[in-house]
Protein backbone atom coordinates (compact mmCIF):
# COMPACT_ATOMS: atom_id res chain seq x y z
CA UNK A 1 0.00 0.00 0.00
CA UNK A 2 1.28 3.15 -0.35
CA UNK A 3 -0.01 7.21 -0.87
CA UNK A 4 1.12 10.27 -2.22
CA UNK A 5 4.37 11.25 -0.58
CA UNK A 6 3.74 13.94 1.87
CA UNK A 7 4.87 15.38 4.89
CA UNK A 8 3.55 16.16 8.04
CA UNK A 9 4.09 19.40 8.15
CA UNK A 10 1.28 20.04 4.77
CA UNK A 11 -1.02 17.04 6.18
CA UNK A 12 -4.07 19.99 5.80
CA UNK A 13 -3.41 19.68 2.13
CA UNK A 14 -4.16 15.98 2.01
CA UNK A 15 -7.21 15.51 4.51
CA UNK A 16 -8.91 12.45 3.96
CA UNK A 17 -6.78 11.17 1.85
CA UNK A 18 -4.08 8.04 1.69
CA UNK A 19 -0.67 9.69 2.13
CA UNK A 20 2.81 7.90 2.33
CA UNK A 21 4.99 9.48 4.56
CA UNK A 22 8.92 9.00 5.50
CA UNK A 23 10.39 9.64 8.50
CA UNK A 24 11.28 7.78 11.54
CA UNK A 25 9.13 5.73 14.59
CA UNK A 26 9.52 8.23 17.51
CA UNK A 27 7.52 6.21 19.98
CA UNK A 28 5.14 3.29 20.39
CA UNK A 29 2.39 2.62 23.07
CA UNK A 30 0.12 -0.21 23.01
CA UNK A 31 -3.20 -0.96 24.52
CA UNK A 32 -4.64 -4.69 23.79
CA UNK A 33 -5.63 -4.76 20.17
CA UNK A 34 -4.56 -1.11 19.95
CA UNK A 35 -1.04 0.31 18.69
CA UNK A 36 0.05 4.19 19.16
CA UNK A 37 3.28 4.77 17.02
CA UNK A 38 4.21 8.27 16.65
CA UNK A 39 6.06 9.13 13.55
CA UNK A 40 8.37 12.01 12.72
CA UNK A 41 9.84 12.83 9.62
CA UNK A 42 11.75 16.43 10.29
CA UNK A 43 8.50 18.35 10.05
CA UNK A 44 6.67 17.34 12.54
CA UNK A 45 5.28 14.65 14.63
CA UNK A 46 2.17 12.65 13.80
CA UNK A 47 0.35 10.11 15.86
CA UNK A 48 -0.86 6.69 14.22
CA UNK A 49 -3.93 4.82 14.75
CA UNK A 50 -3.61 0.86 14.04
CA UNK A 51 -6.36 -1.51 15.64
CA UNK A 52 -5.18 -5.56 14.92
CA UNK A 53 -8.69 -5.67 13.53
CA UNK A 54 -7.97 -3.21 10.86
CA UNK A 55 -5.09 -4.52 9.82
CA UNK A 56 -2.58 -7.35 8.95
CA UNK A 57 -1.26 -10.02 11.27
CA UNK A 58 2.14 -9.21 9.85
CA UNK A 59 2.20 -5.60 9.88
CA UNK A 60 0.33 -5.46 13.49
CA UNK A 61 3.65 -7.36 14.53
CA UNK A 62 6.01 -5.43 12.23
CA UNK A 63 5.12 -2.26 14.38
CA UNK A 64 4.62 -3.69 17.57
CA UNK A 65 7.44 -5.21 17.80
CA UNK A 66 9.44 -1.96 15.92
CA UNK A 67 11.99 -0.42 17.69
CA UNK A 68 12.39 3.07 18.66
CA UNK A 69 14.15 5.87 15.15
CA UNK A 70 13.81 2.75 13.20
CA UNK A 71 13.25 4.37 9.88
CA UNK A 72 10.15 4.16 8.18
CA UNK A 73 7.73 4.91 4.96
CA UNK A 74 4.38 4.48 6.58
CA UNK A 75 1.07 4.89 4.71
CA UNK A 76 -2.39 5.81 6.05
CA UNK A 77 -5.18 8.33 5.91
CA UNK A 78 -5.15 11.66 7.10
CA UNK A 79 -8.27 11.55 9.59
CA UNK A 80 -7.98 15.51 11.53
CA UNK A 81 -8.34 15.66 15.12
CA UNK A 82 -8.40 18.89 17.19
CA UNK A 83 -6.84 17.05 20.05
CA UNK A 84 -3.86 16.16 18.11
CA UNK A 85 -0.66 18.58 18.18
CA UNK A 86 -0.88 18.87 14.58
CA UNK A 87 -4.22 18.39 14.13
CA UNK A 88 -4.22 14.94 12.42
CA UNK A 89 -4.19 11.52 12.87
CA UNK A 90 -3.16 8.72 10.90
CA UNK A 91 -4.97 5.62 10.03
CA UNK A 92 -2.09 3.62 9.39
CA UNK A 93 -2.49 0.82 6.06
CA UNK A 94 0.92 -0.04 5.22
CA UNK A 95 4.92 0.07 6.35
CA UNK A 96 7.31 -0.15 5.46
CA UNK A 97 10.67 -0.46 7.23
CA UNK A 98 13.53 0.87 5.91
CA UNK A 99 16.54 0.31 8.63
CA UNK A 100 15.32 -1.38 12.17
CA UNK A 101 17.20 -0.39 14.77
CA UNK A 102 18.36 -3.59 16.54
CA UNK A 103 17.44 -4.84 19.83
CA UNK A 104 20.69 -4.96 21.31
CA UNK A 105 21.54 -1.21 20.51
CA UNK A 106 18.73 0.50 21.42
CA UNK A 107 18.20 4.68 20.66
CA UNK A 108 20.43 6.15 23.31
CA UNK A 109 17.48 8.77 24.10
CA UNK A 110 15.40 7.36 25.37
CA UNK A 111 12.03 9.51 26.38
CA UNK A 112 13.09 9.81 30.18
CA UNK A 113 15.27 12.54 31.55
CA UNK A 114 18.92 12.56 30.71
CA UNK A 115 21.72 14.63 31.98
CA UNK A 116 23.32 17.70 29.94
CA UNK A 117 26.72 16.02 29.19
CA UNK A 118 24.82 12.49 28.44
CA UNK A 119 22.76 14.48 25.77
CA UNK A 120 25.38 16.83 24.36
CA UNK A 121 28.06 13.61 24.39
CA UNK A 122 25.15 11.99 21.47
CA UNK A 123 23.78 15.47 20.24
CA UNK A 124 24.25 13.90 16.66
CA UNK A 125 21.39 11.77 17.67
CA UNK A 126 19.63 14.61 20.65
CA UNK A 127 18.50 16.97 16.91
CA UNK A 128 15.89 14.30 16.71
CA UNK A 129 13.91 14.94 19.52
CA UNK A 130 10.81 17.41 18.75
CA UNK A 131 12.16 20.35 20.79
CA UNK A 132 15.49 19.81 19.24
CA UNK A 133 14.08 20.34 15.90
CA UNK A 134 11.84 22.99 16.87
CA UNK A 135 14.40 24.99 18.09
CA UNK A 136 16.49 24.36 14.54
CA UNK A 137 13.79 25.43 12.44
CA UNK A 138 13.19 28.70 14.53
CA UNK A 139 17.21 29.33 14.47
CA UNK A 140 16.65 28.96 10.58
CA UNK A 141 14.51 31.46 10.21
CA UNK A 142 16.23 33.75 12.46
CA UNK A 143 18.86 33.19 9.93
CA UNK A 144 17.03 34.00 7.25
CA UNK A 145 15.51 37.13 8.75
CA UNK A 146 18.66 38.18 10.07
CA UNK A 147 19.84 38.40 6.65
CA UNK A 148 16.59 39.25 4.47
CA UNK A 149 15.92 42.37 6.63
CA UNK A 150 19.21 43.73 5.04
CA UNK A 151 18.48 42.63 1.71
CA UNK A 152 15.28 43.92 1.56
CA UNK A 153 16.71 47.77 2.97
CA UNK A 154 19.54 48.32 0.54
CA UNK A 155 22.57 46.99 2.33
CA UNK A 156 25.03 44.86 0.52
CA UNK A 157 26.56 41.57 1.96
CA UNK A 158 30.08 41.71 1.98
CA UNK A 159 31.80 38.55 3.76
CA UNK A 160 35.08 39.35 5.64
CA UNK A 161 37.96 37.00 6.05
CA UNK A 162 37.78 34.38 8.32
CA UNK A 163 41.25 34.25 9.31
CA UNK A 164 42.67 37.45 9.84
CA UNK A 165 46.20 39.01 11.04
CA UNK A 166 44.68 41.88 13.77
CA UNK A 167 42.45 41.47 16.56
CA UNK A 168 39.30 43.33 16.44
CA UNK A 169 37.82 42.26 20.34
CA UNK A 170 40.73 42.39 22.33
CA UNK A 171 43.46 40.02 22.08
CA UNK A 172 42.99 37.91 25.22
CA UNK A 173 40.19 35.88 23.22
CA UNK A 174 41.88 35.44 20.19
CA UNK A 175 42.51 31.75 18.71
CA UNK A 176 45.93 31.85 16.64
CA UNK A 177 47.37 29.65 14.54
CA UNK A 178 51.03 28.82 12.96
CA UNK A 179 50.57 28.64 9.47
CA UNK A 180 51.48 32.33 7.40
CA UNK A 181 55.35 32.18 8.86
CA UNK A 182 56.48 35.07 10.75
CA UNK A 183 52.89 36.83 10.53
CA UNK A 184 50.48 36.24 12.92
CA UNK A 185 46.85 34.51 12.10
CA UNK A 186 44.05 34.38 14.45
CA UNK A 187 40.31 32.43 13.64
CA UNK A 188 38.27 36.19 13.49
CA UNK A 189 36.41 37.52 16.34
CA UNK A 190 34.50 40.21 14.13
CA UNK A 191 33.89 41.16 10.63
CA UNK A 192 33.34 44.39 11.73
CA UNK A 193 37.08 45.85 10.57
CA UNK A 194 36.80 44.44 6.71
CA UNK A 195 32.96 45.75 6.71
CA UNK A 196 34.17 48.84 7.37
CA UNK A 197 36.09 49.14 4.87
CA UNK A 198 33.48 47.61 1.87
CA UNK A 199 31.11 50.21 4.11
CA UNK A 200 33.30 53.01 2.70
CA UNK A 201 32.57 51.34 -0.87
CA UNK A 202 29.26 50.32 -1.00
CA UNK A 203 27.51 52.40 1.22
CA UNK A 204 25.32 49.62 3.61
CA UNK A 205 26.93 46.73 3.87
CA UNK A 206 26.78 43.61 6.08
CA UNK A 207 28.43 40.44 6.82
CA UNK A 208 27.25 37.36 7.82
CA UNK A 209 29.25 33.88 9.25
CA UNK A 210 30.97 32.35 11.89
CA UNK A 211 32.99 34.23 14.33
CA UNK A 212 35.40 32.55 17.26
CA UNK A 213 36.17 33.77 20.97
CA UNK A 214 38.41 31.71 22.52
CA UNK A 215 36.14 32.45 25.96
CA UNK A 216 37.86 31.19 29.40
CA UNK A 217 34.53 31.82 30.60
CA UNK A 218 31.82 28.80 31.39
CA UNK A 219 28.54 30.59 30.96
CA UNK A 220 25.06 30.16 29.81
CA UNK A 221 25.61 33.07 26.95
CA UNK A 222 29.29 32.12 25.64
CA UNK A 223 30.41 30.03 22.85
CA UNK A 224 33.99 29.60 21.46
CA UNK A 225 32.23 29.40 17.96
CA UNK A 226 29.21 31.41 17.23
CA UNK A 227 27.04 33.21 14.12
CA UNK A 228 27.37 36.98 14.12
CA UNK A 229 25.27 39.12 11.84
CA UNK A 230 27.09 42.79 11.67
CA UNK A 231 25.76 45.50 9.69
CA UNK A 232 27.67 48.73 8.71
CA UNK A 233 26.60 51.77 7.65
CA UNK A 234 28.64 55.11 6.04
CA UNK A 235 27.37 58.35 7.25
CA UNK A 236 26.06 57.11 9.81
CA UNK A 237 25.88 57.84 13.70
CA UNK A 238 25.08 56.56 16.91
CA UNK A 239 21.07 57.65 16.52
CA UNK A 240 20.90 55.51 13.51
CA UNK A 241 22.09 52.67 14.11
CA UNK A 242 20.08 52.39 17.05
CA UNK A 243 16.87 52.92 14.87
CA UNK A 244 17.98 49.96 12.99
CA UNK A 245 18.57 48.00 15.91
CA UNK A 246 15.15 48.51 16.85
CA UNK A 247 13.45 47.83 13.85
CA UNK A 248 15.54 45.12 12.60
CA UNK A 249 14.64 43.10 16.01
CA UNK A 250 11.39 44.00 15.54
CA UNK A 251 11.42 41.96 12.30
CA UNK A 252 12.86 39.20 13.04
CA UNK A 253 10.83 38.42 16.24
CA UNK A 254 7.64 39.33 13.79
CA UNK A 255 8.90 36.53 11.35
CA UNK A 256 9.35 33.84 14.04
CA UNK A 257 5.56 34.69 15.36
CA UNK A 258 4.50 34.67 12.12
CA UNK A 259 5.88 31.09 11.08
CA UNK A 260 6.59 29.44 14.39
CA UNK A 261 3.67 29.39 16.43
CA UNK A 262 3.66 25.05 16.80
CA UNK A 263 7.35 25.38 17.36
CA UNK A 264 7.28 27.97 19.57
CA UNK A 265 4.49 25.77 21.94
CA UNK A 266 6.93 21.99 21.34
CA UNK A 267 9.57 24.58 22.96
CA UNK A 268 7.21 26.00 25.72
CA UNK A 269 7.91 29.64 24.93
CA UNK A 270 5.01 31.91 25.89
CA UNK A 271 4.09 34.09 23.48
CA UNK A 272 2.75 36.88 25.09
CA UNK A 273 6.31 37.58 25.77
CA UNK A 274 7.58 38.31 22.40
CA UNK A 275 4.49 39.92 21.31
CA UNK A 276 5.78 43.37 23.13
CA UNK A 277 8.76 43.24 21.14
CA UNK A 278 7.89 46.27 18.71
CA UNK A 279 9.95 49.37 17.68
CA UNK A 280 10.94 51.84 19.21
CA UNK A 281 12.57 50.36 22.38
CA UNK A 282 13.43 52.29 25.83
CA UNK A 283 16.78 53.62 25.91
CA UNK A 284 19.15 54.71 29.09
CA UNK A 285 22.52 56.06 28.97
CA UNK A 286 25.13 53.93 31.01
CA UNK A 287 24.74 56.53 33.72
CA UNK A 288 21.02 56.19 33.72
CA UNK A 289 21.36 52.47 34.16
CA UNK A 290 24.25 52.89 37.01
CA UNK A 291 21.46 55.49 38.94
CA UNK A 292 19.35 52.81 38.40
CA UNK A 293 21.10 49.61 40.03
CA UNK A 294 22.18 52.10 42.78
CA UNK A 295 18.69 53.27 43.61
CA UNK A 296 17.70 48.80 43.54
CA UNK A 297 20.70 48.74 45.79
CA UNK A 298 19.03 51.02 48.48
CA UNK A 299 16.32 49.66 48.12
CA UNK A 300 17.76 46.34 49.18
CA UNK A 301 16.43 44.80 45.50
CA UNK A 302 19.36 43.66 44.17
CA UNK A 303 22.74 42.08 46.32
CA UNK A 304 25.49 43.84 44.76
CA UNK A 305 26.26 47.11 44.81
CA UNK A 306 27.42 48.25 41.15
CA UNK A 307 30.59 50.34 41.11
CA UNK A 308 30.15 53.89 38.45
CA UNK A 309 32.85 53.16 36.09
CA UNK A 310 32.38 49.30 35.43
CA UNK A 311 31.12 47.12 33.15
CA UNK A 312 27.60 45.91 34.62
CA UNK A 313 27.87 42.08 35.16
CA UNK A 314 25.34 39.59 34.23
CA UNK A 315 22.85 40.18 37.49
CA UNK A 316 23.20 43.74 36.75
CA UNK A 317 21.90 43.17 32.77
CA UNK A 318 18.98 40.72 34.37
CA UNK A 319 18.16 43.76 36.55
CA UNK A 320 17.81 46.35 34.07
CA UNK A 321 16.58 44.13 31.25
CA UNK A 322 13.75 43.58 34.10
CA UNK A 323 12.37 46.62 33.82
CA UNK A 324 11.07 46.87 30.72
CA UNK A 325 8.72 44.64 28.70
CA UNK A 326 10.88 44.93 25.57
CA UNK A 327 15.17 44.78 24.75
CA UNK A 328 16.48 48.27 26.20
CA UNK A 329 19.23 50.27 24.72
CA UNK A 330 22.12 51.24 26.88
CA UNK A 331 23.95 53.48 25.47
CA UNK A 332 27.16 56.01 26.32
CA UNK A 333 29.18 53.59 28.10
CA UNK A 334 32.51 54.67 29.48
CA UNK A 335 35.58 54.26 26.61
CA UNK A 336 37.83 52.94 29.61
CA UNK A 337 36.29 49.38 29.27
CA UNK A 338 35.14 49.17 25.66
CA UNK A 339 36.89 48.37 22.35
CA UNK A 340 39.69 50.79 20.82
CA UNK A 341 37.52 51.87 17.66
CA UNK A 342 34.37 53.32 19.40
CA UNK A 343 33.62 57.00 18.29
CA UNK A 344 33.89 59.53 21.98
CA UNK A 345 30.91 60.88 22.73
CA UNK A 346 31.81 65.23 21.86
CA UNK A 347 29.72 66.11 24.85
CA UNK A 348 32.05 63.69 27.13
CA UNK A 349 34.91 62.05 25.55
CA UNK A 350 35.05 59.62 28.42
CA UNK A 351 32.23 58.54 27.08
CA UNK A 352 31.74 55.93 24.01
CA UNK A 353 29.19 56.25 21.29
CA UNK A 354 28.10 52.62 21.74
CA UNK A 355 25.13 50.71 22.63
CA UNK A 356 24.56 47.30 24.48
CA UNK A 357 21.31 45.78 23.15
CA UNK A 358 19.97 43.53 26.37
CA UNK A 359 16.83 41.93 25.98
CA UNK A 360 14.14 40.96 28.27
CA UNK A 361 13.89 38.58 30.95
CA UNK A 362 17.48 37.97 32.29
CA UNK A 363 18.93 37.27 28.35
CA UNK A 364 21.70 40.36 28.76
CA UNK A 365 23.52 41.48 25.68
CA UNK A 366 22.49 40.11 22.14
CA UNK A 367 23.82 43.24 20.03
CA UNK A 368 27.12 45.18 20.85
CA UNK A 369 27.73 48.52 18.34
CA UNK A 370 29.25 52.08 17.90
CA UNK A 371 29.83 54.79 15.68
CA UNK A 372 33.77 54.35 14.89
CA UNK A 373 36.47 56.60 14.97
CA UNK A 374 36.59 58.59 11.97
CA UNK A 375 39.83 60.50 12.66
CA UNK A 376 43.28 59.52 11.28
CA UNK A 377 44.94 60.21 14.75
CA UNK A 378 42.69 59.55 17.18
CA UNK A 379 42.91 55.58 15.84
CA UNK A 380 45.99 55.80 15.55
CA UNK A 381 46.63 56.41 19.23
CA UNK A 382 44.17 54.70 20.20
CA UNK A 383 45.30 51.35 18.81
CA UNK A 384 48.88 52.66 20.20
CA UNK A 385 46.84 52.88 24.01
CA UNK A 386 45.29 49.19 23.58
CA UNK A 387 49.12 47.96 22.94
CA UNK A 388 48.15 46.21 19.31
CA UNK A 389 50.80 46.01 16.50
CA UNK A 390 50.39 49.08 14.55
CA UNK A 391 51.30 46.96 11.25
CA UNK A 392 48.29 44.41 10.91
CA UNK A 393 46.12 48.04 11.20
CA UNK A 394 47.97 50.01 8.85
CA UNK A 395 45.06 48.89 6.44
CA UNK A 396 42.25 49.58 8.64
CA UNK A 397 44.04 53.17 9.32
CA UNK A 398 44.26 53.76 5.68
CA UNK A 399 40.11 54.08 5.99
CA UNK A 400 40.84 56.82 7.71
CA UNK A 401 43.18 58.64 5.47
CA UNK A 402 41.16 58.45 2.01
CA UNK A 403 37.43 60.21 2.64
CA UNK A 404 36.87 59.08 6.16
CA UNK A 405 33.32 59.76 7.50
CA UNK A 406 30.97 59.00 10.13
CA UNK A 407 30.32 55.31 10.04
CA UNK A 408 29.36 52.82 12.72
CA UNK A 409 27.20 49.90 12.60
CA UNK A 410 26.55 46.65 15.40
CA UNK A 411 27.21 43.07 16.10
CA UNK A 412 24.01 40.43 16.66
CA UNK A 413 24.80 36.53 18.13
CA UNK A 414 22.58 34.57 16.56
CA UNK A 415 22.74 32.29 19.05
CA UNK A 416 21.76 34.66 22.01
CA UNK A 417 18.71 35.52 20.09
CA UNK A 418 17.97 31.85 19.23
CA UNK A 419 17.99 31.66 22.98
CA UNK A 420 16.32 34.63 23.89
CA UNK A 421 13.17 34.15 21.45
CA UNK A 422 12.80 30.44 22.73
CA UNK A 423 13.36 31.00 26.05
CA UNK A 424 16.15 28.68 26.24
CA UNK A 425 18.35 28.35 29.54
CA UNK A 426 21.44 27.92 27.72
CA UNK A 427 23.04 28.71 24.28
CA UNK A 428 24.06 25.38 23.59
CA UNK A 429 21.10 24.29 22.63
CA UNK A 430 20.67 26.85 19.81
CA UNK A 431 22.96 25.85 17.52
CA UNK A 432 23.50 22.29 15.49
CA UNK A 433 26.63 21.19 17.14
CA UNK A 434 27.66 23.88 19.90
CA UNK A 435 31.89 24.85 20.73
CA UNK A 436 32.12 25.42 24.13
CA UNK A 437 35.23 25.45 26.43
CA UNK A 438 34.90 22.38 27.10
CA UNK A 439 33.35 20.45 24.03
CA UNK A 440 34.71 19.59 20.84
CA UNK A 441 33.16 16.48 20.39
CA UNK A 442 30.75 15.49 18.18
O1 LIG B 1 29.79 42.91 21.60
P1 LIG B 1 30.66 42.18 20.63
O2 LIG B 1 31.95 41.65 21.10
O3 LIG B 1 30.87 43.22 19.42
C1 LIG B 1 31.63 43.02 18.33
O4 LIG B 1 32.21 42.01 18.03
C2 LIG B 1 31.58 44.20 17.38
N1 LIG B 1 32.80 44.16 16.55
C3 LIG B 1 30.33 44.12 16.56
C4 LIG B 1 30.14 45.29 15.64
O5 LIG B 1 29.98 46.41 16.10
N2 LIG B 1 30.13 45.04 14.35
O6 LIG B 1 29.85 40.99 19.98
C5 LIG B 1 28.63 41.23 19.32
C6 LIG B 1 27.58 40.23 19.74
C7 LIG B 1 27.23 40.26 21.23
O7 LIG B 1 26.30 41.27 21.51
C8 LIG B 1 26.67 38.86 21.43
O8 LIG B 1 25.32 38.81 20.97
C9 LIG B 1 27.51 38.03 20.50
O9 LIG B 1 28.06 38.90 19.52
N3 LIG B 1 28.60 37.36 21.20
C10 LIG B 1 28.59 36.05 21.55
N4 LIG B 1 27.66 35.09 21.37
C11 LIG B 1 27.95 33.85 21.83
N5 LIG B 1 29.11 33.51 22.41
C12 LIG B 1 30.08 34.44 22.61
N6 LIG B 1 31.23 34.09 23.18
C13 LIG B 1 29.83 35.79 22.17
N7 LIG B 1 30.55 36.93 22.19
C14 LIG B 1 29.78 37.86 21.60
MG1 LIG C 1 29.70 43.40 23.58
Amino acid sequence: TTGTIATIATLAAHEGETVTLRGWLYNLRASGKLLFPIFRDGTGTIQGIVPKAAVSEELFETLKNLTLESSVKVTGKVRADSRAPSGFELDVQGLEVVQRVADETPFPISLKEHGVDFLMEHRHLWVRTPRQSAILRVRATIMRAAAEYFDNNGFTRTDPPILTPNACEGTSELFEMDYFGDDKAYLTQSGQLYIEATALALGKVYSFGPTFRAEKSKTRRHLTEFWMVEPEMAFAELEDILQLAENYLSYIVAEVLKKHQADLKVIGRDVSKLETIKAPFPRISYDEAHAMLADAFAKGLIENEHKDGDDFGSPDETYISNQFDRPVMVHRYPAAFKAFYMQPDPQDPTKALCVDVLAPEGYGEIIGGSQRVDSYDLLKSRIEEHGLPLDAFQWYLDLRKYGSVPHGGFGMGIERVVAWICGLDHVRETIPFARTLNRIYP
